[in-house]
This record gives C-alpha cells, structure tokens and sequence, in this order.
C-alpha cells in the first residue's frame, strides 16, 4: 500500500522569533484631528491598517496577532462615537471573514463581547466557529476587554471550581489562572506594541505582558502598516529576554 503522504505542519521558523504579537491600536482620533477630519474618519483608516497589517502578520509567519479594538473603558466615550466603533467593527467582520477564512485564519474575540448587542454577539459567535477548525494563524480581536476584567471573570470561576469541591485553594497555581483567561488557547505573548506615542498598557494583557517585550512608536495607528510591524519585529530580534535568568 502506498504510504499516505503526510501534511507538512512543521512552518520554517521565521527569523524574528516571534510568535504573538499583541498591539494596542491607538492614535485614531489624533490622525484625524490632523487632518481636520471627524474622528470616526479616523477610525475608518484605522480598519484599513488592521486590513494591512492582518495580512502582513500571515506573510511574517506569525502564529497569533491579537488586537486592541475597544477597551471596557472606552465606554466612556461619546454614544455616537461607541455605536460607529461597533458599525464599523461588524462591517469589518461581514467583509473581511471570506478572505480570513480562504486563508487559513483563525478568527477569535477575546474580551467580555457576550455584553455587546446581541445581532454582533451572534455574528462573532458565527465567524468563530466557521473559522474553528482552520490551521492557520489566529487573529485575535480584543472587544470590550480588560485585563481586569479578564482576571475577575477568571477568578470567579476558580473560585466556583473550589466551591465545587474540584479544586483546593492551596492548590490555585499560574496554570490555573492562565487556563481561565480569554488567551488560555493562544501562544505564549512575546512583542507588545503601542502606537501613537502613549507609554502605557491601558489595561491590556497584563497578565499576559508579565515577559512580554514592549515597543512604543510614535506612529498614529492609521499609518502603520506591515514594514512598521517588520520594523517591531526587527527591535524585537535585539532583545535579549532573559525571563529572570542569565
Ligand atoms: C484608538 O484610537 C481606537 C480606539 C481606542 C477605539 P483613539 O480613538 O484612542 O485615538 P486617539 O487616542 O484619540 O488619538
Ligand atoms: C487603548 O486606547 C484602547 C484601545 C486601543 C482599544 P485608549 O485611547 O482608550 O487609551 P487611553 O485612554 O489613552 O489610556
Ligand atoms: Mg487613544
């Protein structure tokens, strides 16, 4: 019987070493401010570089690209500049799914997006799970996410698992908070990048950005694309991470 020629799912390492890359999309508002345009102009050219940078995470080899897209802060925002946050979210899902899932990716959201209007939690939950079984890389949306957030909805389900009497508390290690966060299923996070020249992590991936390493830029998110994420990755490849060795 001829032997069945195996998939080959062993990707060529790529050079830069990384395989999560988690970044903080900001500068919108000020692009368009810029430009004397309205925000949600902005936030329009802002979807455009997600589009380019989606696609240069795929060619980089990227295991998993996840995105800061709406805060469980960013509520506090004007209601008119929320509700063109979520139109242009859900028109981004409706156009880009078939491209996303004929090549292989993974869609995932990670957040508290169950809160979102039910019509988006339904299209999320749909273009999850069409896109489940693919094999290649994850784009990961973070959608009214906070790390905060994201650690109290995890405690309170260790905290149901020793109530249960499956867990006891003496036992509660990293491994079980890590499995109860949103991220449980993704790699390891290595590059945080921010833009727009803010140096802080707004209540992204705390957790997770414990060894990460971090790169700020002053570009405005609008304006980057995938040779500024090869430039990231670039910088990333000089770090020397030592995880607290030597
Ligand atoms: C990032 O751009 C997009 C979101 C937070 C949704 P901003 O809207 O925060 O832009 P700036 O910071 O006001 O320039
Ligand atoms: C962080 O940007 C959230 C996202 C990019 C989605 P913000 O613009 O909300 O952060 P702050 O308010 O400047 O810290
Ligand atoms: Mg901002």
């Amino acid at each position: 019987m001829a032997s069945q020629a195996k998939p080959d799912l062993t990707r060529a390492a790529p050079a830069h070493g990384a395989r999560h890359v988690a970044i903080i999309m900001d500068g919108n508002g000020r692009w368009a401010k810029k430009r004397l345009l309205p925000r949600i102009a902005g936030h329009r050219a802002g979807v455009e570089a997600v589009r380019r940078v989606a696609r240069a995470a795929q060619e980089m080899g990227l295991e998993c690209l996840t995105l800061y897209a709406f805060s469980s802060e960013n509520w506090k925002r004007p209601a008119s500049e929320v509700a063109d946050l979520m139109g242009l979210l859900r028109r981004f899902i409706q156009a880009d799914l078939d491209e996303f899932h004929a090549n292989g990716v993974r869609l995932r959201v990670i957040g508290h997006y169950q809160a979102l209007e039910p019509s988006l939690v339904e299209l999320i939950e749909s273009a999850m799970a069409r896109t489940a079984g693919n094999s290649g890389p994850v784009i990961a949306i973070a959608l009214n996410y906070g790390a905060q957030d994201e650690m109290v909805r995890a405690a309170q389900r260790i905290a149901q698992k020793v109530a249960r009497g499956e867990l006891a508390v003496q036992d509660i290690g990293v491994a079980d908070i890590d499995s109860e966060l949103d991220t449980s299923d993704l790699p390891p996070l290595d590059l945080m990048i921010r833009t727009s020249g803010e140096q802080r992590l707004s209540n992204f991936m705390l957790w997770q950005a414990a060894y990460a390493e971090l790169y700020f830029t002053d570009m405005l998110w609008p304006d980057f694309d995938g040779r500024a994420l090869a430039a990231a990755l670039d910088a990333f490849r000089l770090r020397d991470r030592r995880f607290g060795g030597l």
